[in-house]
């Protein structure tokens, strides 16, 4: 039982269109929710509206989270808003060991992973009731860091400390972050590419829980950070067990 109801909210999905915000899109729109997903690609967002069976309280826009004047006039523009997530990560060919990684690689992480999701408190909470909430999307990268991985793991964690630091400067706004594991979504294309299946079912037989995550899992841990109104600063944990191994 939770205390902040999801019927009629307005909620807005940075990545939507894709792995853990899509699920999360799913589920709010059953519960009544009138959902906005955003991202780059007009056409992931169309698909994204057909998989979730064009419902009247969908919309999607064009939203690139690496650019201040795009999420300015987004939110000028986007009526009423209850609820601010982002899922949205860009960590293509970011996934290098040093001597191959490229700045800009680095900086695409940094950008849509970092700045963005401070972008979007920046033009998001004026538009937020005093009972709304923003929650974002870290990774269990920052507490078992992986070669190759150092810059989504950095990313993960300076993220998380904008999390504790923007829960006390928007107060009673909330502002939270989950932190999945290893979770089935088309973002190991760009991590492991044909290795993708492999390397998940590895770490499954690696994991107390015995599988990797489904996006759902974590669609269901923010619905948590959303609907609980004394969760803030919070980084809940997702990972089946990652941390412990
Ligand atoms: N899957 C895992 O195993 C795992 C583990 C730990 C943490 N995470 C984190 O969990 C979050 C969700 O991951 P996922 O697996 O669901 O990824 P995904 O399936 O690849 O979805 C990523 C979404 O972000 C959007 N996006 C990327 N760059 C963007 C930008 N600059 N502006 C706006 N939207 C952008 C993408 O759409 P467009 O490309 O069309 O913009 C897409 O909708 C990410 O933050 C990821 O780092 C994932």
């Amino acid at each position: 039982m939770t205390d902040i109801t999801m019927e009629g909210a307005g909620i807005i999905i940075v990545g939507g269109s894709s792995g853990m915000g899509l699920a999360l899109a799913r589920g709010m729109l059953a519960e009544g929710a009138r959902v906005t997903i955003a991202g780059r690609s007009a056409e992931r967002l169309e698909a994204a509206r057909l998989t979730l069976g064009d419902p009247a309280d969908l919309k999607t826009a064009m939203l690139d989270l690496t650019q201040e004047e795009e999420i300015a006039a987004f939110f000028r523009d986007c009526g009423p808003v209850d609820h601010i997530v982002s899922t949205a990560a860009d960590i293509e060919g970011a996934y290098q060991l040093l001597p191959d990684l490229r700045l800009s690689a680095a900086r695409r992480v940094v950008e849509s992973k970092f700045y963005g999701p401070l972008l979007l408190a920046k033009y998001g909470a004026p538009r937020l009731p005093p009972s709304g909430s923003i929650t974002f999307t870290s990774g269990v990268a920052a507490y078992r860091p992986a070669a190759r991985g150092s810059v989504v793991a950095a990313v993960n964690a300076a993220l998380e400390g904008l999390v504790r630091a923007l829960a006390v400067e928007l107060a009673p706004q909330r502002v939270n972050a989950v932190s999945p594991g290893w979770v089935d979504t088309p973002i190991w294309n760009f991590v492991a590419g044909d290795a993708k299946q492999a390397t998940l079912e590895a770490m499954a037989k690696r994991l107390p829980v015995g599988r990797v995550g489904r996006p759902d899992d974590i669609a269901d841990a923010i619905r948590f950070l959303i609907g609980n109104g004394f969760a803030t600063g919070t980084i809940l944990h997702v990972e089946g067990g990652h941390r412990l191994i």
